[in-house]
């Protein structure tokens, strides 16, 4: 199987990113319609391109990156780094003394799954946070997913370290 093509993003690419939002989306949406929707697909090929590559090309802590296979967009992970505290000699935790890679999307569309295409990805934004000087990766994702769950633990060797709660009110 070809390994994806992983590149910066650019202007043009709004509606493939578009497609792969819409279904993950669709994903989580059956999956658990009480905390997940299936996005509006109307504008959202813009809003890739006015916000999300706009972010990514003016801001140098920011990243994005689009795997590319068989000619289509098959994902993306976008991500950012982010600076010690500059109160970390008074926190609790040691990590905010050090400089962090914060994962806020990492998607693949569901017909690339299982191919390698989210370890690409997830890896070269590792590489980019650690030639930045990021010393950890950190991102939130749903805690019983079947897919993203087994994916970082046993596939990427991530480990759980919080819990986020709820309750609706
Ligand atoms: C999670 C996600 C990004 C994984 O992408 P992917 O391209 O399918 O993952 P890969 O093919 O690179 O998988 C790498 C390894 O992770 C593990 N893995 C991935 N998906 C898995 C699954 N559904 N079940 C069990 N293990 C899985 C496997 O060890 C896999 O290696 P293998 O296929 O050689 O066994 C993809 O399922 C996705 O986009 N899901 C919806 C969005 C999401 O949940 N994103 C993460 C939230 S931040």
């Amino acid at each position: 199987m070809p390994d994806a093509v992983i590149r910066p993003a650019r202007r043009g690419d709004g509606p493939g990113l578009a497609a792969v939002w819409l279904d993950t989306g669709a994903y989580y949406a059956q999956l658990d319609p009480d905390r997940f929707q299936l996005p509006q697909a109307a504008g959202m090929a813009e809003w890739f391109e006015d916000h999300w590559l706009l972010a990514s090309h003016d801001d140098h802590d920011r990243f994005m990156r689009v795997a590319e296979l068989d000619g289509q967009i098959a994902g993306f992970v976008s991500a950012s780094l982010e600076q010690p505290f500059e109160t970390a000699q008074w926190q609790l935790l040691r990590y905010l003394a050090w400089r962090r890679l914060a994962v806020h999307a990492l998607v693949v569309s569901t017909r690339y799954w299982r191919r390698g295409v989210g370890r690409q990805l997830l890896v070269a934004a590792e590489d980019w946070g650690r030639s930045g000087g990021a010393t950890l990766i950190q991102l939130d994702t749903a805690i019983d997913s079947p897919v993203s769950v087994p994916f970082y633990e046993r596939g990427m060797g991530y480990v759980r370290q919080s819990l986020v709660f709820r309750k609706r009110l």
